[in-house]
């Protein structure tokens, strides 16, 4: 099966209530054999717009710190969504839907296979890492989940909130750069 058989599938999707409400499904974007994925909450207004994930102010701010550190949607990195559709009025996706949409991202991360998956926010931390996620104090840090690492950043949207959080994720950032030289040195290569 591939990505594209996956999304076709997805776009009827009807296991919440989501699928209703959205202009376009938010299936993902990038590089599927780069070994690198980063996993988001869900699409806000302008990704429903779009169709394509992290495309607003915190998108933009998301592809600043990836060039930081030699990543880019274009070359080395996938992006995903926990919910691939929008939540009205951007609320939190509820744990029902956020459960409901994980076969997508359980597809879609058999696909990929990823080495390396940085959670972008706790929603995505709390779902893919543990449930008891503390992102203020576990942000940067790195977890094994069967072989595969998994680490997770402050959301961009809560870095255009609060710029004070900037610096310590430029550390994390450096840390992340370093652990795939490690153990996906190829993405660096694409
Ligand atoms: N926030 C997310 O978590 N995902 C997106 O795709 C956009 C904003």
């Amino acid at each position: 099966m591939t990505l594209k058989d996956i999304e076709a599938m997805c776009q009827s999707c009807d296991k919440c209530q989501l699928g209703a409400t959205r202009t376009n499904l938010v299936f993902g974007t990038g590089v599927p054999d780069c070994g690198i994925m980063l996993v988001g909450e869900g699409p806000g207004a302008n990704e429903d717009a779009e169709g394509v994930p992290f495309v607003g102010r915190a998108g933009k701010l998301l592809d600043d710190m990836l060039k930081i550190i030699d990543l880019d949607r274009q070359k080395n990195v996938y992006i995903a969504n926990i919910v691939k559709c929008r939540p009205p009025n951007n609320r939190d996706p509820l744990p029902a839907e956020q459960a409901a949409c994980m076969d997508w991202l359980n597809a879609q991360m058999a696909v990929i296979n990823p080495k390396m998956v940085i959670c972008l926010g706790r929603i995505a931390a709390m779902v893919l890492i543990k449930p008891d996620f503390k992102i203020t104090q576990e942000h940067g840090r790195f977890f094994d989940r069967n072989g595969v690492t998994y680490t997770a950043l402050y959301h961009p949207a809560a870095l255009l909130r609060d710029p004070r959080r900037r610096p310590e994720t430029f550390e994390d950032l450096k840390a992340i750069q370093e652990k795939i030289r490690q153990i996906a040195p190829e993405a660096y290569s694409l």
